[in-house]
Parts: C-alpha cells; structure tokens; sequence
C-alpha cells in the first residue's frame, strides 16, 4: 500500500460487510449533507487520547473500554447514557485504586451502530431478508421496507451520536464526575448487592483520601483533575461512507483525522489486507484498534502492523485479543512474542466478550460470566509470562438491568434471561456484572502491578 492515500482511496479496493444501497443518488445526497455538519470530536482530543493509549503501552496506566454491542435508536434516553457512564466512572475507581494506575476510560458509545454479520441473508418461516447491519444502516424489524438500507439512517445516526456526545461532555466535565461523588454513582437497582457494599466500602476509602487532600488544600476547587473527568468515544470503523464523510483535515497540523469518534477499530471481520477498512484506516491519525480473532496469523498481524503504525508511535495501536476462554492461552502468545521481537509498541487489551458467545438451550444468544473472567484471567497470565504489559479490557456492557449474560454473583439462569433480554445485537453484562468483573479484574491488575498490597477492603456487612 504505498500509493497516496485520500479520504476515498478505500474504494479501489473490495469491501466486506459494506450494505448494498440500492438508491445511488440517496446516498450521495446522504454523503454530502454528513460533509457539511460539524466534526464531533477535535482533532486535539485524538491526540490527547493517543497520549494517554502511549502511557498505557509502557504500562503506566490501563484502558477501560466498554458499552453496547450496538446502539439503537429505539432505546435512546439520557438515563441510558447517564448509567453507562457512571458504570465505566465505578468500574473505573475500582481498576484505578487497585493498580494505582491512572485509568483510560473510553466508552462504546456515541457512534457504535454499525454491525458485521456473519450472513448477508435471514430467513426466517421461509422468508429471506438482509441481515440486520445496525440502525445506521437498515431496522431491526423482519420486513422487506425495514431490512432495506437507508443512507439517511447515517443522518439520524450523526445526530443522536451529537447529543449522546453533547450530555457525555456534560457529564464528564460538568460535575458529575467529581470524585466526591463516588458514592453517587451507585446504581439505585445494584443497592444491597454485595458487589455493590464492596464498592460502598472502597467509596469510603477515597472520601476518606479526600477529606486528607482537602486539609491539604487539595480539593475540587484547586485540583480540575478531582472535579471532572476524561471521557473517549469509540467504535467499530465498518460504514466507511460515514466515515468517509466525517473525515476532516485537522488546520493545526495538516493531517486528516475521523472525526465521527476519538477512537476506530478495524473488526475481526474486515481486517483483510489489501481490502477497503486496512486502507481508510492506515490514512487517518486517530488512535486505532485492530481485533485479534484465534485465525488471524502472525504474519498477517504483523504487516497490519506494518500498514497501521509504519512509525511505531506509541499509543496509535491497541491490539483487541478476543480468543476464547478456550482459546486464549494457545493463540495469544504467539502473537504477542511476535509483536514484541520485532519491536512494536502496543497495547494490548482483552476483549473476553466476543469469542465467548454460545447459544443458550433456551435460544437466546448468550454469554458466561465465567468463561469471560476466565479468558481475562489468561490473558493477565500470557502476558505474565511474555513479559509484556496487560494494558486493558474491552467489554460489552450497559448500565440497565438486564439480563443477557449467565452467571455473576447474581446467578443469572438460562431461565432468567427472557425476563430482560434487550439487546439488539450481543449480549451485554448488566450493571452488577459489571462492577463485580471491574473487582475482579481489579485483582490481576494488582497481581501483575506487584501494587504494594493496600489492607484489603474490609468485608461489608452481611457479605
Ligand atoms: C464487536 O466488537 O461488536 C465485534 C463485532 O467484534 P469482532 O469484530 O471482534 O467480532
Ligand atoms: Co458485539
């Protein structure tokens, strides 16, 4: 790939996933309204977050990453904003105050419509119909007219990603991030829960920290870095026509960056070499992603590298490990040994959710809670073992009470999960699963960190 890169190069090559839009001029008139709005985010925060993704590859912090499989814009509210993003800020206590690690919180959010499928046709009672893409591409419903694809879905998808975007800054930096209200985030539903006195006990450990600080002169009010927070958007770099669009040439240094997210990474579906996402990715200067699925070679891995990150600049990539509980121990090495002799800077991140979806005896697609905090668990191992840095975890979750995932401390059943089953794509851990894998999580992070050990948090009562 040595000829020039443009916004639009990625078109000489063949694209998987991409919709078949049948009305050409829609998508043109869809194509260029999206080049007219304004960028979501700034240039200067991609880099800010490229910074702060460089920290975490010499492992002087540790990525948190997680929200919805998919976005919708059925169950759009600013209660379903608000509880995501106060599960990462408790996830993200808990992960910090453990590994005493400054955390990177970066949510799937405010852009992550788009989905890869595994086929492009349904059918169902003898009907074929296209897959489901995701709301930014066609709807969910089982019709011919739903399961069409509409570019002015990209529209819609810009201006609900807008105000998701406007209400995160507003929570990030608007106070609702202060550090003195750790205790407010406690979700009302998770109250009682034992996961949830755990995190009432470590919330009186930093309110305690605080009140030492604030005799110091140390407080909300001298310290920006107690009072509000920073907050990263991110997701899957599918639709590259949006994409495309919202791609900006950035006036302080030049560069093109997409401006749809701070964050793109490349799927375990497009990852092809030579082939359209490799391609628009390796031309924009945002922090990327690329996930490793258990067949992506090393060879292959390395010269995506090669493509990605020609300078080997720290922080533009973090390789996604989703092996497979089963997996992981055998595939993962041999990635990482590779990554490392040849000498590129990475971090590497687990995600335990997409290797490990099974189908339930009740039919519902599903997940274990043990085989992902298993496959976490392995992943810490490798790169125990390798000498290389665990830097972060990727997760499918949301901050409602649902019940997609089996198993946590609430012992969700196969028979539970069609009382709150919402999802429109992947099953997502629910609030509670969550906090308890954000604690459990926490435990390697303090293993592999060799964190003096602080005295544990005292048991709560009734625990
Ligand atoms: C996803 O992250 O939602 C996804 C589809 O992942 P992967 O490309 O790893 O399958
Ligand atoms: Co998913």
């Amino acid at each position: 790939m040595n000829h020039k890169w443009t916004t639009h190069s990625w078109r000489k090559y063949p694209a998987q996933q991409m919709p078949a839009y049948a009305d050409r001029e829609a998508l043109d008139v869809a194509e260029s309204e999206l080049r007219r709005m304004p960028p979501l985010v700034f240039a200067g925060e991609a880099r800010a977050l490229q910074g702060h993704l460089g920290r975490v590859a010499f492992g002087q912090a540790f990525l948190l990453q997680g929200g919805d499989c998919a976005e919708s814009f059925a169950e759009f509210s600013a209660v379903k904003i608000r509880d995501t993003f106060r599960v990462i800020l408790q996830m993200a206590v808990v992960l910090a105050y453990a590994g005493s690690l400054p955390v990177v919180k970066m949510g799937r959010i405010a852009g992550q419509f788009a989905k890869p499928r595994s086929s492009d046709i349904e059918t169902r009672n003898g009907q074929s119909l296209p897959s489901y893409r995701g709301d930014i591409i066609n709807g969910y419903e089982f019709t011919p007219e739903a399961r069409q694809p509409d570019p002015q879905r990209m529209l819609k998808a810009y201006h609900q990603s807008a105000a998701t975007l406007n209400l995160l800054r507003a929570f990030a930096h608007g106070g609702y991030a202060d550090l003195h209200r750790v205790h407010g985030w406690n979700l009302e539903f998770v109250e009682g829960d034992a996961t949830s006195k755990k995190y009432r006990a470590l919330a009186d450990r930093i309110d305690d920290a605080l009140r030492f600080m604030a005799a110091c002169g140390v407080s909300s009010e001298t310290a920006a870095a107690l009072r509000e927070t920073e907050f990263y958007t991110s997701h899957e770099a599918l639709l590259l026509p949006y994409e495309e669009a919202l791609t900006r040439i950035d006036s302080l240094t030049g560069d093109h960056y997409d401006t749809s997210a701070h964050f793109l990474w490349l799927g375990a579906r497009t990852c092809q070499i030579d082939h359209a996402h490799v391609e628009y990715l390796r031309g924009i200067k945002n922090p990327i992603g690329i996930k490793c699925a258990p067949d992506l070679k090393r060879d292959d891995l390395l010269r995506l590298i090669a493509i990605l990150n020609p300078q080997n600049i720290p922080g533009r990539l973090t390789l996604i490990a989703r092996m497979g509980h089963e997996k992981v121990a055998a595939y993962l090495p041999p990635l990482v040994r590779a990554v490392k002799s040849e000498g590129h800077t990475v971090v590497w991140a687990s995600d335990p959710m997409h290797g490990n979806t099974i189908t339930a005896a009740s039919g519902y697609k599903t997940r274990r809670f043990d085989h992902i905090l298993s496959e976490v668990k392995s992943f810490f191992a490798v790169h125990k073992a390798e000498g290389t840095h665990a830097g972060g975890v990727h997760f499918e979750m949301t901050g409602q009470n649902v019940t997609e995932c089996i198993g946590g401390r609430e012992a969700i059943t196969d028979e539970d999960l069609s009382s709150r089953y919402h999802t429109f794509c992947d099953p997502r851990l629910n609030a509670h699963q969550a906090l308890e894998l954000a604690f459990l999580v926490a435990d390697e992070l303090k293993a592999a960190r060799g964190v003096n050990p602080v005295a544990p948090v005292p048991a709560a009562a009734g625990e």
